[in-house]
């Protein structure tokens, strides 16, 4: 006799009769089963239902092919009869399974509430700008739907390698620049495979991206990691996985872009992700015969903004055509031009994160 079909018929045994809103399977205290014999402890607050709960046993029991049943009682009650109301599980805190990135100092995640304005470029800039201060930088490019760190890093044919360790595989990350670099673009078998990640697999390639990557022997200073435009699920995983330190907001002064940075703030708010600042990109345009400064894109509110959610202004950054150039070409502007208008801006708000994060 199967002890779960045994169960089964207890459980379906109401005793509404006696009133009782339960049934045999919750007031059994004990069971033994040898062969087709069944033997029973049950719990009773009274003797008066003895005979009405032996029966109820031996006729649902017999049904089932059982030949003898043996009822004893007890006025002891079940757990399951402390008749209190279902507790509600302990509130998980969704951040306490957080993890810091092995063999990193400081990460910062470089985000942005739109999408083409400009996040990447100061993604990989900020990097090259670290590096040439002399950190150790690495530079995930976590953006798993339009990955452009390879091409912006010049590595486009770098190949990943990936070992075997005591806790998996783990992927090495290659260098360009100086900069050790990951991107989902390295994997994909051509630049223009769309990519449409599931909740899980997105969740297990990022999981692996954060925390299975082998960033040399050295323990990086900085690790910058590239987001995806918006607030979607590659911003909440990371904040729920892994610590970072803080997050930059890249944004252009118009009005809509701002509106995003607005919503990108509340965001890392939410997920405890502390804000450093926002980085106002394509603030200005220099024309090169009279020097003079056009801000094409109107008049910046971006300092206010700042201010009204308790955050900095982290620097300006003009509109060079040289920026797009290099980009293009693999080298960032840090790199190529290191004393033009746009490479200046880059170090100084280097500068500005090293000051914050006092590293
Ligand atoms: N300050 C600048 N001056 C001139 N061109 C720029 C500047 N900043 C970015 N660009 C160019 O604008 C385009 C978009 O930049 P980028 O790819 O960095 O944006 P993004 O926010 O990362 O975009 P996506 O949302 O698609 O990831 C690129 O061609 C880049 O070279
Ligand atoms: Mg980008």
């Amino acid at each position: 006799m199967a002890l779960q079909g045994v169960i089964d018929a207890l459980k379906k045994a109401k005793l509404d009769e006696i009133g009782i809103a339960f049934s045999l399977a919750d007031i059994m205290r004990d069971i033994q089963i040898n062969g087709t014999e069944v033997k029973l402890v049950l719990f009773s607050p009274s003797e008066k239902y003895y005979d009405f709960l032996k029966q109820k046993a031996e006729s649902v029991l017999k049904e089932l092919g059982v030949t003898s049943v043996e009822v004893e009682f007890t006025g002891q009650p079940p757990a399951k009869r402390q008749q209190q109301p279902p507790q509600p599980p302990p509130q998980m805190n969704p951040f306490e399974q957080r993890r810091r990135i092995p063999k990193v100092k400081k990460v910062i995640a470089v985000s942005s509430g739109k999408g083409g304005v400009g996040k990447s470029t100061v993604a990989v800039n900020l990097a090259a700008a670290l590096k040439e201060m002399g950190y150790s930088v690495g530079y995930l490019d976590a953006d798993m739907y339009g990955p452009s760190g390879p091409t912006m890093l010049g590595a486009k044919d770098k190949t990943v390698t990936a070992k075997r360790t005591e806790q998996g595989e783990i992927l090495i990350a290659p260098e360009a620049h100086g900069i050790k670099f990951m991107s989902i673009g390295l994997m994909l078998p051509s630049e223009d495979t769309p990519v449409i990640w599931r909740g899980p697999v997105l969740f297990k390639a990022l999981n692996q991206f954060l925390f299975d990557i082998d960033w040399g022997d050295e323990e990086l200073d900085f690790l910058i990691i590239d987001l995806p435009p918006g607030t979607g699920d590659v911003q909440i995983t990371l904040g729920q996985v892994a610590e970072i330190d803080g997050a930059i907001i890249v944004t252009t002064p118009q009005d809509v872009a701002l509106i995003d940075v607005k919503k990108g703030i509340q965001m890392f708010n939410e997920v405890e992700i502390p804000v450093l600042g926002i980085v106002e990109n394509m603030s200005y345009f220099v024309c090169l015969e009279t020097g003079k400064a056009y801000e094409i894109f109107g008049k910046s509110k971006t300092e206010e903004i700042a201010k009204q959610y308790n955050t900095k202004l982290l620097g300006k950054i003009p509109i060079e055509p040289k920026v797009a150039e290099f980009s293009d070409l693999g080298i960032p502007i840090v790199i190529a031009k290191p004393d033009s208008d746009s490479a200046k801006a880059f170090k100084s708000i280097a500068e500005n994160l090293i000051k914050q994060l006092s590293i």
